[in-house]
This record gives C-alpha cells, sequence and structure tokens, in this order.
C-alpha cells in the first residue's frame, strides 16, 4: 500500500514538473460585439469579453451567417453617419506573433442585406468582402497572421458605400514567434492573409478545438473537402496516433493527420483548384501522413507536387521523407501567381495514387508604413478641439491604408524614415467650432494650413512659429482674436498668410512686413 502510495506521488511529482517547464498559455483576447456582459460559449466554454475599445458603431442583435460563426446574440455595426472608418483599439496585447480573425454578421431581421467592406489590421489592408460572403463558410471571417510590437492592435472596418460593415467577434491569439516561417522574406514586414484552410476526407468543419489541438495553434478553422471530383478519389481515416503531429512552431492537432483523400484508378492525379487574387505572392502548405494500410515502406508511393502546371516538390514520398507510416510531413512553398486561379496537382509517379491531408494558402502582403505616432497624436488633439463631426472618421492610421485616408489631411511617405508624415491641412468651410490646440505645432512637416470659414475662437497658438516648412496659412474667415504671434515672424518659407476675416489686434510682427517685398500674400485685419 505504501509503495503504491509512493509510486503516485512519483507520477504526480513528475507531472507537475513537466507541465511547469511547459510553455505558459498563448495571451488570447476574445470580443463579442456589442455584448453588455462577458458571456462563456458552448462547447469549449471559450471566454468572449464584452464590447470594449472601439470607436464608433450601434450594437444590434446578431444573425449568423453561418453555424461555424461563434455563437454570439449580438453584434455592432457602422452607419456612415459614424465615419468611414471604424476601428477597435486594443491595449495591452504583449509583443508578439499573433493569429487576428474577425467573424462577420448579419443585423437581425435584415439579413438580405450583405454589407460589402474592407478590413486592416494595424494599417494594411487584410480582406476585402466579396458579394456572396454570407453564403461561403470560408468568407463568414478574415484572418491574418500579424507581428504586434507595440502593446496593442487597431483593426478598422472601411465603408465602401455599400452598407454598413458588421461585426460580430474580434479575436487576438498568440501563436509560436516563428509559426508558418516560409524563407527570408518571412517577418516582421509581412502579413499572412488565410485564403483557405482544407481539410482532406472528412465532412465536418473543424477548428483545432474540435480536434483537440494546441491553444498555440491558434485556434484555426479547417474546411472540409469531401471529395476532389465524382470517383476522382477515396476518403481514408483512421484511429492510430500520428508522429511528429503537435510539434513547434504551428502546433498543427494529431487529429488532422487522421483523415485523408487517395487518388483512384479512374483518375490517378488529385487536383484541387481555387480563386485567388492575381498578382499577389502565396504561401502554400501542404499536409500529408501515410495512414492508408495498402503502403508500408518507404518508395512505395511517390509523387509529384504541381503548382498551376510548375513542378514544386518532385518525388515526394511520405513515409521515407516524414521517417515512418503515421507520421505528419509538412511542406511549405511561395509563388507568385499572375492569375486568378491557383491549381494544385499531385501527380504519382510510383504506386498510382497519391494521398493528400491537408491545404493552407496564404496571401503574403507587405504591411504598411504608419504614421509617425507624434504626428497621430497631435491630429487626435486637433480632432478634439476643432469637435471634429462623426463623419470625418479620423479612427485608425491616418494615412494607411492608402486607400483610406483620413479626410482634409494630406500624407508623405519619408522614404528615409520609413514613416509617414502629414504635409498638409485642409479643413475650410467645414463648420469646425473649437479652438487651435498648442498641439498643431507638433505636425512638423506641415507646407499648408487651411482652416478657413469655420468658428474657431481664441488666439492662434506663438508654438506655430516652429513649423519652419509652413509655406500656407489661412486662417481666414474664423472668431480668432489677441494679437498675431511674433513667432509667426520666424516662418521664413511663408508665402502665403490669411488672416483676415479674424477679431485680431495688435501690430503686425515687423519680421512678416519686410517679406512682402519676395511677391508674398499676406492678409490681416480687414474682414
Ligand atoms: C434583442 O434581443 C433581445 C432578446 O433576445 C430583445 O429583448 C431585444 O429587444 C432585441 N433588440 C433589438 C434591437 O431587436
Ligand atoms: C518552409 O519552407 C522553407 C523553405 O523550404 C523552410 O526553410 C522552412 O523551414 C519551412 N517552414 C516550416 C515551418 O517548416
Ligand atoms: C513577390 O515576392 C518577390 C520576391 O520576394 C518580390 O520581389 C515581389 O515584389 C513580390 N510580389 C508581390 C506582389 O508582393
Ligand atoms: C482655403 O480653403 C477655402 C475653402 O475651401 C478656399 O476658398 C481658399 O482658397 C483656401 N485658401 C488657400 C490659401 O488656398
Ligand atoms: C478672446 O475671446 C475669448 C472668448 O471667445 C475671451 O475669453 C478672451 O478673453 C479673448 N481674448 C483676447 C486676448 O481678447
Amino acid at each position: 500500500m505504501l509503495r503504491f502510495t509512493l509510486l503516485w506521488l512519483l507520477v504526480f511529482l513528475f507531472a507537475s514538473i513537466s507541465s511547469s517547464s511547459a510553455r505558459p498559455a498563448p495571451y488570447a483576447m476574445r470580443i463579442s460585439c456589442g455584448a453588455r456582459q462577458n458571456i462563456r460559449t458552448p462547447p469549449t466554454y471559450t471566454r468572449w469579453y464584452k464590447d470594449f475599445a472601439y470607436t464608433g458603431g450601434i450594437p444590434a442583435n446578431a444573425t449568423a451567417p453561418s453555424h461555424i460563426t461563434p455563437p454570439l446574440k449580438t453584434l455592432r455595426y457602422f452607419p456612415l453617419s459614424e465615419g468611414p472608418e471604424n476601428c477597435y483599439i486594443i491595449n495591452r496585447v504583449p509583443k508578439g506573433h499573433y493569429s487576428v480573425r474577425i467573424f462577420f454578421g448579419l443585423v437581425e431581421h435584415e439579413i438580405d442585406n450583405e454589407p460589402l467592406f474592407e478590413v486592416s489590421v494595424e494599417g494594411t489592408i487584410i480582406h476585402s468582402l466579396k458579394s456572396g460572403w454570407s453564403k461561403n463558410d470560408e468568407q463568414v471571417f478574415a484572418e491574418a497572421l500579424v507581428f504586434l510590437l507595440d502593446g496593442s492592435v487597431s483593426i478598422c472596418f472601411h465603408s465602401t458605400g455599400r452598407g454598413d460593415p458588421t461585426i460580430i467577434s474580434i479575436e487576438i491569439l498568440q501563436i509560436d514567434e516563428k509559426a508558418y516561417y516560409f524563407g527570408p522574406e518571412w517577418g516582421r514586414g509581412v502579413i499572412l492573409k488565410t485564403t483557405s484552410r482544407l481539410t482532406c476526407g472528412t465532412s465536418k468543419p473543424k477548428f483545432d478545438e474540435d480536434y483537440s489541438g494546441d491553444h498555440w495553434g491558434g485556434d484555426r478553422f479547417w474546411h472540409p473537402i469531401r471529395t476532389f471530383g465524382k470517383n476522382v478519389d477515396a476518403p481514408r481515416s483512421t484511429e492510430s496516433g500520428i508522429k511528429k503531429a503537435s510539434t513547434v512552431p504551428n502546433f498543427y492537432p494529431e487529429a488532422l493527420y487522421q483523415s485523408a483523400v487517395v487518388s483512384t484508378d479512374s483518375k490517378p492525379d488529385l487536383a484541387y483548384t481555387m480563386d485567388v487574387d492575381p498578382n499577389k505572392n502565396y504561401s502554400i502548405w501542404l499536409h500529408f501522413a501515410e495512414i492508408d494500410a495498402t503502403i508500408t515502406s518507404a518508395g512505395k508511393r511517390v509523387f509529384d507536387v504541381l503548382i498551376n502546371g510548375g513542378t514544386v516538390f518532385e518525388n515526394v514520398d511520405v513515409v521515407g521523407m516524414s521517417g515512418d507510416r503515421y507520421t505528419a510531413l509538412v511542406l511549405n512553398t511561395t509563388v507568385a501567381l499572375s492569375g486568378r486561379t491557383l491549381t494544385i496537382t499531385l501527380h504519382p509517379k510510383k504506386g498510382n495514387h497519391a494521398i493528400l491531408t491537408a491545404i493552407e494558402v496564404f496571401q503574403v502582403i507587405v504591411a504598411e508604413s504608419k504614421t509617425s505616432p507624434e504626428e497621430v497624436r497631435a491630429l487626435q488633439a486637433l480632432k478634439k478641439s476643432l469637435g471634429l463631426p462623426n463623419r470625418f472618421g479620423w479612427n485608425g492610421d491616418p494615412c494607411v491604408p492608402k486607400e483610406h485616408p483620413w479626410s482634409g489631411a494630406d500624407c508623405h511617405f519619408d522614404k528615409s524614415g520609413g514613416k509617414w508624415f502629414i504635409d498638409g491641412l485642409g479643413l475650410g468651410n467645414q463648420g469646425l467650432r473649437g479652438s487651435l490646440p498648442n498641439e498643431i505645432s507638433k505636425l512638423h512637416h506641415l507646407q499648408s494650413i487651411n482652416l478657413s470659414g469655420n468658428s474657431i475662437h481664441g488666439v492662434i497658438p506663438s508654438s506655430l512659429g516652429t513649423v519652419t516648412s509652413l509655406e500656407t496659412l489661412d486662417l481666414s474667415y474664423n472668431f480668432l482674436n489677441g494679437s498675431i504671434p511674433e513667432s509667426l515672424g520666424k516662418l521664413t518659407a511663408l508665402r502665403r498668410l490669411n488672416l483676415n476675416g479674424n477679431s485680431l489686434s495688435g501690430r503686425v510682427p515687423s519680421a512678416l512686413g519686410g517679406r512682402l517685398l519676395n511677391g508674398a500674400s499676406f492678409k490681416y485685419f480687414y474682414r
């Protein structure tokens, strides 16, 4: 009896030592958009936080377009009156590599209204919804693998004039630092956007979680392709364990490899075609494990892998390359595609039939450089101080995505510093009310400011004299008072200065007066 207890004690000790030396659980943040309370969802008791960190929008009851959508009852949608771009800005995200996933929804009772919009992560567009998305499991969410290094993440939804962006959930799931390493171009400046993730030989859609996969895998979604065409393949499955499956960096679930398809005599090639965006680079990951009882050793089944007709892997021998039967083999390759289709073909060389477990396809996206954080803060101060109406938006990054810059802010890319700067502010006649904040002078690269014809009151900040690149300053037709700051005399590049139509008083700085000789146009006091 004592020996028994001791043995158990040892087993217990060993178990606790090995579990404490295992890596900690990955960071996971899941937001249920529009929810007023934290929620747990079946079957795995997943925790969803109530809605927070959004810049606008309206909560509503949700209709989930697909049974793979998380079972959440609410969503948030962003009508155009809330601005053309709206964001979730989530702070305190540890530095790392993440899978960011967004599920889209349909507002209850408006399910025929399928909105089309764009999604960006950290200023880079990762997804444009295509019509018909709500009827396709693979398109009811967007997913991208990104490095988050500055402690926060901004996920923005951009209206394209075709319905209101409508979001059910946001997940930020940490993955391995080296997950999906595909070669030297991989890294911090690159985002992998999930195009397709297919599991072969099974009929049920699965998440890593359904496969009891490791959380470091990022709870991937696997779309089932039961067959590659009529009579061309046969499903295979096994209950046997699979070696080398759940390993760094990708932690694929072991159970993924327990099903596969094998080609048949009627058509020895296994071929799969999918639609892709043209002129992009794709990272393609192929999964194999020899689970067919008829293949007993290396050399018995050998095939080539072709992409759009070009050979990318020659003489793939799953048993030979993985080291054994019932052992996972993962191959990846990166290809540039010019057309709109991607065809993956497995062509048998020995053994007459090819075998395939799963396919993953990612679009390789070069991440946008962002706007200098100091300038973003200055614009935010301006937004607040001038009471910029909601319709302006001014959420997320001012300059990127390049397709959706903030209206009224002109951007310039500084190649040497790798950052965007603001070189112009054009907000004339916009009905703005408020005062000019000192922070406006933090926009060091401004060449032009036009705030003419608004209802701006208070004084002209003397700090404006430090924006030495300024060539045009038009503050005419507002309610500015006080005197013209002496510091404006230091703006040696200034060619046009319109301060007329205000309630300014006092004298004109002498340094300004002298420069009129150069053909500059300065207007001061008259209304
Ligand atoms: C949302 O659903 C709840 C009950 O599930 C209901 O009480 C509420 O009125 C609904 N809200 C709207 C805006 O339809
Ligand atoms: C993907 O392929 C590249 C190039 O063949 C290889 O260096 C890399 O290790 C592979 N990545 C993984 C995670 O297996
Ligand atoms: C694809 O990758 C190549 C090599 O890294 C690069 O030169 C090219 O610009 C990439 N193309 C696109 C569309 O990203
Ligand atoms: C400033 O904007 C107003 C209204 O848009 C325009 O009429 C005016 O010419 C602009 N000023 C300058 C100096 O370009
Ligand atoms: C400018 O106008 C504000 C009211 O808008 C007033 O409080 C302030 O005293 C005025 N300043 C000067 C210098 O006239």
